[in-house]
């Protein structure tokens, strides 16, 4: 899946943290595009990992040493989230934790994503909570920003989407509209004051 919507800055990217063929990420990743089309105050990229396949890691030097000497794969992956000033991650819980994907692409990159604010859309039986709870911790390693507001997307949305198919109504999302504007919101706060504060250091 792939979107872009320019305007005025804050640049946000959406990543959809999940791969696998029929994922729910990429029916959450239409909602929130859709919501925040409606938005003037942020760009948004739809950053799908899909289309950044990246080797299981095997690295000899850790992208938190800053060398920013990564393989091509690696780098074109790297450049693309150095363009953000925040995200606002999409991710599903997979046996409690996050989706190994998502953690292998957070791994392949560090200065990148130094002093930036993230904020999470989760969904599952327990709205995604347990990934998200495990995924701040390893943004404060990132050296990022998590956000207190999340979107938690649970079964009673969750369901009815899957069952539609394809041809799912984006009104079913409804019910966590607010909540994304809320989440939305602070995550601009955030990306445009860490966004002067990197600039002024
Ligand atoms: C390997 C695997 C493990 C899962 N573990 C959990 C889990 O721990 N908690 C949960 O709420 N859902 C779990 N599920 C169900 C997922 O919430 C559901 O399949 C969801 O659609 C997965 O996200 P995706 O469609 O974007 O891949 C799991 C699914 C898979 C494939």
């Amino acid at each position: 899946m792939s979107a872009v919507i320019t305007r005025d800055k804050p640049r946000i990217q959406l990543i959809i943290g999940t791969g696998r063929e029929g994922r729910f990420s990429e029916k959450a990743a239409e909602w929130v595009t859709d919501r925040i089309a409606e938005r003037e105050d942020l760009d948004l990229e739809v950053v799908d990992l899909r289309d950044y396949p990246l080797s299981f890691y095997d690295q000899p030097v850790p992208p938190a040493y800053g060398r920013r000497d990564y393989p091509a794969e690696a780098a074109r992956w790297a450049e693309k989230i150095d363009e953000a000033d925040g995200y606002l991650i999409i991710t599903a819980e997979y046996n409690h934790g996050y989706p190994a994907l998502l953690k292998n692409a957070l791994d392949h990159a560090f200065p990148e994503f130094n002093r930036k604010p993230v904020a999470f859309v989760g969904y599952g039986n327990v709205g995604g909570a347990r990934a998200i709870e495990q995924l701040r911790l390893v943004a404060v390693e990132l050296e990022m920003a998590p956000l207190r507001h999340a979107v938690h997307v649970l079964p009673d949305v969750m369901r009815p989407v899957m069952q539609a198919g394809d041809a799912f109504d984006l009104e079913l999302f409804a019910p966590l509209d607010q909540r994304l504007e809320t989440a939305v919101t602070d995550l601009l706060w955030w990306a445009r004051a860490l966004a002067a504060a990197r600039t002024a250091a």
